[in-house]
């Protein structure tokens, strides 16, 4: 990751600025350091993705598809700024959290932390004999079975990361049907192919031990040991008042008590999380997994509070986030362009400013339910989209001879 000063996330006035001038200023930020000159170019041509890379990317490619990219403003987290590029097609998602990081910058901003990079993959196996003493037979041989995973990642373990533990979990015992799970630290990468190339490598070993049928070999996107939590404070009157204060609580609430209400509560979240994601090239359909789940475990329930203090309210956000800044989608022009624009220095910074972004966006919505609705706030930016624009003319594309196959 490039190293260059850090901008302030505060720019006053952007959204008000035509659109060649908000490009402008954000080609000048930091002096014009902030960004790569590949990346510049990205951005004053107007981002996208063109098709050699599309044809790259994927399979049977024929055309992209296009979001609009949008920054969100004001987010500090743990006393840095990070502006944060949001894709995302639902008009004031990026408006409401950058509005609502403005509040939680004027109680302190967001203070976080991440746990190291690990990401688990399963190994199951069926009818294992003596199911029982599986879990033992297993931490007899977990050296091995490290060996055998590291052998599979060998940049990885060069680079300081690799297999840490092993765990075996019977699921049910009288069919012999076994799990063994492996935790490796994938460093600065998401990891779902270094973990799943792991427990590949693997399974030999514990087929050895264990005996039975091989069955999965895949990663598991409830990544438990890659947790990002997020909390923030902020007085009441920031909010608007003590009854706003309150309306966030009794929302919080009500989100704990009845799973109906949890899930578009959550959705909330995500609307900030997926938005940065999808604009940073991860792979949002994990992190939306392991949320869910994650939020699932011991029944449906809000994946951020929020509760009174004495002066105003406190929020709180944990969830899984297997993110990364190196490999997969975090190779294309633009996710390279969205990455220094963050300015992180490495996944689990990044993972903390996307949680931050997730309670940003759960703020708003929150606050908004509680006091005027959200249809007001949300019709307003809608109306926007009322004005049709003229649909481009196509360009007809020679059909390859002997017409199309
Ligand atoms: C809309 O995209 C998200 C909300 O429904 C979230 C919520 O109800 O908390 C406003």
């Amino acid at each position: 990751m490039r190293k260059a000063p850090r901008p302030s996330s505060r720019l006053a006035g952007f959204y008000r600025r035509p659109l060649a001038e908000r490009v402008a200023i954000v080609e000048r930020l930091a002096d014009g350091t902030l960004l790569s000159e590949d990346s510049r170019g990205w951005l004053v041509g107007g981002g996208g993705l063109d098709l050699d890379h599309a044809d790259r990317m994927s399979e049977n490619v024929v055309a992209t598809v296009g979001l609009p990219m949008g920054l969100a403003l004001n987010v500090r987290v743990n006393g840095a700024d990070h502006l944060v590029p949001m894709a995302v097609e639902e008009p004031s998602v990026v408006a409401a959290a950058s509005n609502a990081a403005r509040l939680v910058r004027l109680g302190g901003g967001f203070h976080g932390d991440a746990d190291l990079p690990v990401m688990t993959c399963q190994v199951q196996l069926d009818d294992v004999p003596d199911a029982a003493s599986a879990p033992a037979r297993i931490a007899g041989r977990a050296g091995a079975i490290l060996a055998a995973g590291d052998a599979a990642i060998p940049r990885m373990v060069a680079r300081g990361g690799g297999c840490r533990e092993v765990e075996c979990n019977v699921l049910d015992a009288a069919a012999g049907i076994v799990v063994v799970l492996i935790h490796v630290d994938v460093g600065d990468a998401m990891g779902a192919n270094l973990v799943d190339a792991v427990a590949e490598a693997a399974a030999p070993v514990v087929h050895d031990v264990l005996g039975g049928r091989i069955g999965l070999r895949i990663l598991t996107n409830l990544s438990l040991r890659r947790k990002a939590r997020v909390w923030c404070e902020l007085p009441a009157d920031v909010l608007g008042g003590d009854p706003l204060a309150d309306g966030i609580a009794r929302a919080s609430r009500f989100a704990s008590l009845d799973p109906l209400r949890a899930a578009t509560h959550n959705k909330g979240v995500m609307n900030g999380i997926d938005a940065a994601a999808v604009a940073l090239g991860q792979d949002w359909r994990a992190i939306e997994a392991g949320a869910h789940a994650y939020a699932a475990l011991g029944g449906y329930r809000p994946l951020a509070t929020w509760t009174r203090t004495g002066s105003g309210l406190r929020g709180e956000l944990e969830l899984p986030m297997a993110v990364g800044i190196v490999g997969g989608g975090t190779r294309s022009p633009g996710a390279r362009a969205a990455l220094e624009l963050v300015a992180v220095s490495s996944a689990r910074e990044l993972a903390v400013v996307l949680a931050a972004v997730g309670l940003a966006s759960n703020l708003a919505a929150l606050r908004a339910l509680a006091g005027e609705g959200i249809q007001r706030g949300h019709m307003k930016l809608h109306e926007r989209r009322l004005d049709p624009l003229p649909v481009p003319v196509p360009v007809p594309v020679p059909l390859p001879e002997g017409g199309p196959r």
